[in-house]
């Protein structure tokens, strides 16, 4: 296994499910494979660190989870490998911008041509575009040693970073797709049986690899279009004026069985390393396939995702006068999405780089995130004022506005039901005492003192009552309409 973000939990999960089975997790990144083998993986996801130490804890003999950077030796002593190493969006070339960067599968493939020996089940974990499989056991079977036979099995991951550990002990389903073939069918079935220690056999679903390939990038397509679909009617809702509300939309269309309520909240947006990458893999396919419309269909789900960001900064600045230049503002949450530190393309990087492009003073706080990651993610921007805290408290100290990037559940506001109010001073329950202290951060900003939701997390009623201005994604509050009108904005 090449260990990568899905890597390590995927082997660690196999070896805590599967204790007859040997798991080595190989890269050649010597500082990356220490670090799991020390127990402490440089990234956070919920749920890995107890699995990782029970499994650690086996004695000697019985500890079936090893990393290493051996890589060649790995892949000898293996009978099964699982490809998981990254495969961006290529940024050169052919396809640059969009096709997917094969250049890692493909060093990986050669490595195992030159060092295997005997029979091997070669594994797609990565997300990989259509036809992959069938371009691996060409390479390998032309490449590798004669004494050596491959078959390539297409098992794309459905895992989702802050939910990783559950999805992958309790998987929706396992798609196995392998060539019609009485070999291939023999290499599904050991990959199945595998799973089978703790999958039920019904959700472990077999195909043939192109559909495979195919159905994994079109759910991560379908998932993120749900997401632009209801963030294009929260634009709709927004230019209304005061009526109309997107969680309303949400909430009734929701309602129908047909549709069901995931991934149908407003909001500034998807980001994370696969959505993004997959579609524009999906548009690349179509393209080479010359399906032009079909490409275009599946591109304006981006389009939409980059445009709700740009919206999302331009109503900031209507709503404040129209410049933020000098002006002090605290970004809460970096991360692309709350339980992961992970920050590829999310949505706060735009927000923050606009805000720093205007010149305003920015301070950002994140619970997981280091602070030389949300330098690294901001690229080449001017960082003279940007501030990374350490609490939330600090961060929104002194502060105009406030602007929520990720939903992280502990800067929700309590249930205005439960919560006590009396003159704008919240008393919280015990229970409360996870819950960001709003009232604390309210009365450390300078007048009118913004909160500007981009998750749709917060209770909008009762931080007005603590005495701010609210804007939410998808509804337009009286005086934000009022003020645009009056700046032409
Ligand atoms: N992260 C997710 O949530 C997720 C979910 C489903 C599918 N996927 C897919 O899984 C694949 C990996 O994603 P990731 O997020 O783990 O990527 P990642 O960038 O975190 O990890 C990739 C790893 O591959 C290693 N690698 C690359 N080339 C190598 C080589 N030649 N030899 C040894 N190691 C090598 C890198 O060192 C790195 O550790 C991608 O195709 C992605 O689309 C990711």
């Amino acid at each position: 296994m090449y260990r990568g973000w899905i890597c390590g939990p995927l082997g660690a999960v196999i070896a805590h499910q599967c204790p007859k089975i040997h798991v080595v997790v190989a890269d050649l990144n010597e500082s990356r494979i220490q670090a799991w083998e020390n127990g402490t993986p440089s990234f956070y996801e919920p749920g890995l660190n107890e699995v990782l130490s029970i499994v650690r804890r086996r004695p000697a003999p019985e500890r079936n989870l090893e990393f290493v950077t051996d890589v060649e030796a790995a892949i000898q002593q293996a009978d099964l490998i699982f490809l998981c190493v990254d495969t961006p969006t290529k940024s050169f070339g052919a396809g640059q911008g969009c096709a997917a960067d094969l250049s890692n599968i493909q060093r990986v493939a050669r490595t195992i041509a030159q060092v295997s020996r005997g029979e091997k089940i070669i594994v797609e974990k990565s997300t990989i575009p259509c036809g992959t499989a069938d371009m691996l056991q060409d390479l390998l079977s032309t490449c590798g040693s004669p004494d050596a036979q491959f078959e390539i099995l297409s098992n794309p991951e459905f895992l989702a970073e802050g939910t990783a550990m559950e999805n992958l002990m309790l998987p929706s389903r396992v798609l196995i797709g392998s060539a019609q073939t009485e070999r291939g069918r023999r290499a599904a079935d050991e990959l199945a049986s595998l799973y089978e220690t703790w999958v039920p056999r019904d959700a472990i679903l077999r195909m043939d690899t192109w559909s495979s390939e195919l159905a994994k990038i079109a759910a991560n397509a379908m998932l993120a279009q749900r997401i632009s679909s209801i963030n294009s009617l929260s634009a709709i809702c927004e230019a209304t004026g005061a009526s109309a509300n997107v969680d309303s939309v949400s909430a009734a269309c929701g309602r129908d069985p047909r549709i069901g309520p995931a991934m149908l909240q407003g909001g500034i947006g998807w980001g994370g390393g696969c959505f993004q990458k997959d579609i524009l893999d999906l548009v690349y396919i179509a393209r080479s396939l010359h399906l032009d419309d079909v490409a275009a269909y599946w591109e304006s789900v981006v389009t939409m995702n980059e445009a709700q960001q740009t919206r999302f900064l331009q109503r900031i600045l209507a709503c404040m006068y129209g410049s933020v230049t000098g002006r002090p503002i605290a970004v809460l949450g970096f991360a692309f999405k709350e339980n992961t530190s992970d920050t590829k393309n999310s949505p706060a990087i735009a927000v923050v780089r606009g805000l720093l492009e205007e010149g305003a003073k920015v301070s950002v706080y994140d619970p997981k995130v280091p602070s030389n990651e949300i330098e690294l993610a901001l690229g080449a921007v001017d960082l003279t004022h940007l501030q990374i805290c350490r609490s939330p408290y600090e961060a929104c100290c002194l502060a105009d506005a406030v602007v929520l990037a990720t939903g992280w559940s502990q800067f929700r506001t309590p249930s205005i039901d439960s919560a006590q109010l009396d003159d704008g001073i919240l008393t919280p329950p015990l229970e409360m005492s996870n819950f960001l202290d709003w009232s604390r951060i309210l009365n450390t900003m300078q007048r009118p003192k913004y909160v500007f939701d981009g998750r749709n997390l917060l209770d909008g009623a009762f931080l007005t009552r603590l005495g701010c201005r609210y804007v939410r994604v998808g509804s337009a509050s009286a005086w934000d309409a009022g003020r645009r009108r009056s700046v032409g904005l």
